[in-house]
């Protein structure tokens, strides 16, 4: 028998490509779990609706990285650990304050990620101990590179971080130059809750397969946030809101869907690979939208948001996803459409390093086939003579 090319598929062992790697299982992992049909999501054993009700998004963060919930101690020691993390090498705050104010966020927020493994000392050390000590480092800095950049190419003074308060505390201030009221906190800590993590989806997918090569954890994140920055992905959530944001006031908001479906056009903020039904993250950000929309006098957008809803749903029978009512959220709090995707990863680095964390205990080199549908023993035809 002779032996097959590499990627020579065997075709009877694998008779098809599954497009978008539609129902393959590629890992085993204990970090997160969906259940389409009934729209539930769990972070290591625990309902996001139960976590968003009474956790903090630094809670989530220990339950993702260790499969539990942490004792107060153990709390108390990673907020510490996280309020010491939080400021920027002095290269990459100049960076925030020099690349191009046109410069699209996620992509700086890629950079500038990628920018601190080589302020780390531990880089290039590939131990679990430091790898954990790096996932902490992310998370603590990338709220400072996303409101830094905003303040620099607003014209305003970069921000140091402050040596207190939650992640969404510290991120608002960073942001808008003053503290927080508890309402503005409570709904950002909610929305870092809800977009901590999500099964193997396209991001999460690029960090493990980053690590399988036995890489380094930066270079798993910076190829996670180039993942998530895609409108399919992440990157909806600002699709939305620009959507939203080109209707009249009088728009027909109802005919507007219909035509955009005619035209065999996507609804950014709508369907999914894995649910039936509505996304559960979608029904607390739903919630928050109205509640900030009222208080804001913002009715107007909620209202064209549910009208969608309703048309997608008759026209469809598609459901919102995470993406289609925290557009709004974050519209309502002032945040700039083109931060919201950067809003996600903030948040998404927790589940992007879990999952690293967890395939780098585990590993096995990530190396899908292909099926090869070029064509073969081709003669050489020297170059005078191609036409
Ligand atoms: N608007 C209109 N039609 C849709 C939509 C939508 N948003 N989503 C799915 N469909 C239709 C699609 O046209 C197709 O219909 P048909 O069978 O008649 O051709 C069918 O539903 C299946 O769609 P698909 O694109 O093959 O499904 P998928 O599993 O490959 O894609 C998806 C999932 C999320 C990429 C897709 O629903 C989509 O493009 N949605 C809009 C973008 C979006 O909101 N993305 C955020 C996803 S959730 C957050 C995250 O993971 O980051």
């Amino acid at each position: 028998m002779t032996k097959k090319a590499v990627d020579t598929i065997d075709t009877d062992k694998y008779p098809h490509v599954n497009k978008g790697l539609d129902g393959i299982v590629a890992f085993s992992s204990s970090k997160s779990a969906i259940d389409g049909d009934k729209g539930e999501l769990i972070y290591a054993g625990y309902n996001i609706d139960t976590l968003a009700e009474n956790s903090t998004f630094e809670e989530v963060a220990f339950l993702l990285w260790f499969d539990r919930l942490p004792t107060r101690k153990e709390l108390d020691e990673l907020n510490d650990q996280l309020v010491a993390e939080r400021h920027l090498p002095d290269t990459v705050v100049n960076y925030l304050k020099n690349t191009s104010k046109d410069a699209e966020p996620m992509s700086v927020l890629r950079t500038a990620t990628s920018m601190l493994g080589d302020f780390d000392e531990e880089a290039e050390i590939n131990e679990p101990e430091a790898n954990f000590r790096k996932s902490i480092r992310m998370t603590a800095k990338m709220p400072a590179i996303i409101a830094g950049f905003q303040r620099a190419r607003d014209g305003k003074e970069v921000l140091a971080p402050l040596k207190e308060g939650s992640t969404a505390y510290d991120f608002l201030y960073m942001l808008n130059g003053e503290r927080p009221g508890e309402k503005a906190e409570k709904v950002m800590d909610i929305c870092l809750i809800i977009h901590a993590e999500h099964g193997m989806n396209a991001s999460t997918f690029v960090s493990r397969a980053v690590c399988s090569t036995q890489s380094d954890i930066y270079s798993a994140i910076t190829g996670a946030i180039g993942s998530l920055k895609g409108p399919l992905h992440g990157g909806a959530n600002a699709a939305v809101m620009n959507m939203l944001l080109q209707l009249d006031d009088d728009a027909d908001v109802e005919a507007y869907i219909k035509e955009q479906l005619a035209e065999r056009k996507k609804i950014m903020g709508f369907g999914h690979r894995v649910y039936r039904t509505i996304d559960p993250r979608a029904k607390h950000l739903q919630k928050m939208a109205k509640e900030l929309a009222e208080e804001t006098d913002m009715m107007t957008l909620y209202n064209w948001s549910e009208q969608i809803q309703s048309v997608m749903k008759n026209e469809k029978g598609i459901d919102p996803n995470v993406d289609f009512f925290s557009a709004t959220v974050y519209y309502s709090m002032g945040i700039k459409t083109d931060l919201f995707t950067c809003i996600f990863a903030m948040s998404r680095v927790t589940g992007w390093t879990a999952h690293f964390l967890e395939q780098a205990g585990n590993n096995r080199l990530i190396r899908p086939r292909q099926l090869y549908t070029g064509k073969k023993n081709l003669p050489w035809v020297p170059i005078e003579e191609r036409s």
